[in-house]
Order: structure tokens, then C-alpha cells, then sequence
């Protein structure tokens, strides 16, 4: 029976409206539509101090990172949606990275969350670059912590007017990205499926 993979999708921004849930929420849309098992987060959900090591010395990796490494774990592969802020990635996103590469045990048990776990990339702005800045580099930050960063990317720029009423892509060339993007990384997760059951 072919496996069904899990793929966990959120952005990088909890902005109310924001251009990069809207695309996270295609993509969600598009991964089920192509028959992933999808779960969609958003990281207001898990909100987590600034990095700080005398924080983690005295108190240890706040609950919520070994939240987030648990449901990464637990996927096959993760899509995030990711703005751009001053050409590169917003804090929200850099700083719940940090943390969950803190994490190296859940009660014990040894947890790794990010080494070979695959992992495809959009990016959103409201300017006509698409936050193409960004996207390259969280590309280089996944890379280094041993991601698989899928090559296929999505980038959306001009984000106020890039959604109909729908929420759908007005632009062809968008959707049929999203579609390619979304079936390479369902290929690829039901090929190499990494996903731990809790
Ligand atoms: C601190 C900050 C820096 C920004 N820098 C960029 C930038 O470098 N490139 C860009 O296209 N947009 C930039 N923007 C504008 C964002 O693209 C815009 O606010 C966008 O709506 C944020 O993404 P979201 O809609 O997913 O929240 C910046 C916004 C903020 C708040």
C-alpha cells in the first residue's frame, strides 16, 4: 500500500492577512488536493522568547521548540511560507529555528528534528522581488542545519494583489508553480518517508 505522507505547512509570519499564510494556505489546499495528509500551523501558536543562552541555561529549551521538534518529527516534510524582512528572514521564523535546534531529547528520549528531514520553500512580498532575498537565504540556514531543501521553490511577489476573493492565485504561472512544487515534494516524501509516530 503506498504510504501517505505527512507534510506539516505554516509561514513565517502571524500578521493578520498576511501574504505568506495566504500562500501557505495554497499550498495547504494543493498538498491535499494531491493526497498528502496535511497539518497546518501557525507559529502565534507556539510563541517563544528571543534566543538567549543564559534563558536556556537557567530554564531549558522553552516547551514550545520541543513542541515544534516533535511535529517535525512526526512529518514526512515541512513547507514553509516565509516573508522577506530587510532582504533575509524574519525573526519569527530565524528565532523558532534557533530554538528547535536546541532541542535534543523530548523526556529523555533523544530527538532530532531537523538532519534529512525534507523541506520546500515559498516566499511572499508585496514588492516585485517575492522575497527571492529571503528565500535564498533560509535556503543556506536549512542547508547547514541538514534539511533537504527540495529545489523547486515558489515565489510570490506583489502580495496584495496576488490572491482573488478565493484565496486562489490569480496568476497562472503561480498556480501551476505551486502544483509542481507540491508534487515534488509528495514524490519525494513518499520516497524517502523520515516521519517518527509519536
Ligand atoms: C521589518 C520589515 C522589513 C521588510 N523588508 C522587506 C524586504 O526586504 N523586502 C520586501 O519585499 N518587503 C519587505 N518588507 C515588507 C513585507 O514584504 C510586507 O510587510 C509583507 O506584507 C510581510 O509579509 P506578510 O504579509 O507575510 O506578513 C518588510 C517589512 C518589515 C516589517
Amino acid at each position: 500500500m503506498a504510504i501517505v505522507p505527512k507534510i506539516l505547512v505554516f509561514a513565517g509570519s502571524i500578521r493578520t492577512g498576511a501574504y505568506s499564510g495566504k500562500t501557505a494556505d495554497c499550498a495547504q489546499k494543493e498538498l491535499a488536493l494531491q493526497g498528502a495528509d496535511v497539518t497546518r500551523i501557525s507559529l502565534a501558536d507556539y510563541p517563544l522568547p528571543i534566543m538567549d543562552q543564559d534563558l536556556e541555561k537557567a530554564e531549558g529549551v522553552p516547551a514550545n521548540a520541543v513542541a515544534l521538534a516533535r511535529l517535525f518529527v512526526a512529518h514526512d516534510a515541512i513547507l514553509i511560507a516565509t516573508p522577506e524582512y530587510n532582504g533575509s528572514i524574519p525573526p519569527l521564523l530565524k528565532n523558532a529555528i534557533d530554538w528547535v535546534s536546541r532541542v535534543r531529547s523530548d523526556g529523555g528520549v533523544p530527538l532530532n528534528p531537523y538532519p534529512g528531514k525534507l523541506v520546500a520553500l515559498c516566499s511572499s512580498s508585496n514588492g516585485h522581488f517575492a522575497g527571492i532575498r529571503c528565500i535564498n537565504h533560509l535556503r543556506a540556514v536549512l542547508s547547514h542545519i541538514q534539511m533537504e531543501v527540495i529545489s523547486p521553490q515558489v515565489s510570490v511577489p506583489n502580495g496584495s494583489e496576488a490572491f482573488d476573493e478565493n484565496g486562489e492565485f490569480k496568476e497562472e504561472r503561480l498556480r501551476k508553480g505551486m502544483a509542481r512544487l507540491c508534487g515534488a515534494l509528495i514524490e519525494r516524501a513518499t520516497l524517502l518517508s523520515t516521519r517518527v509516530e509519536p
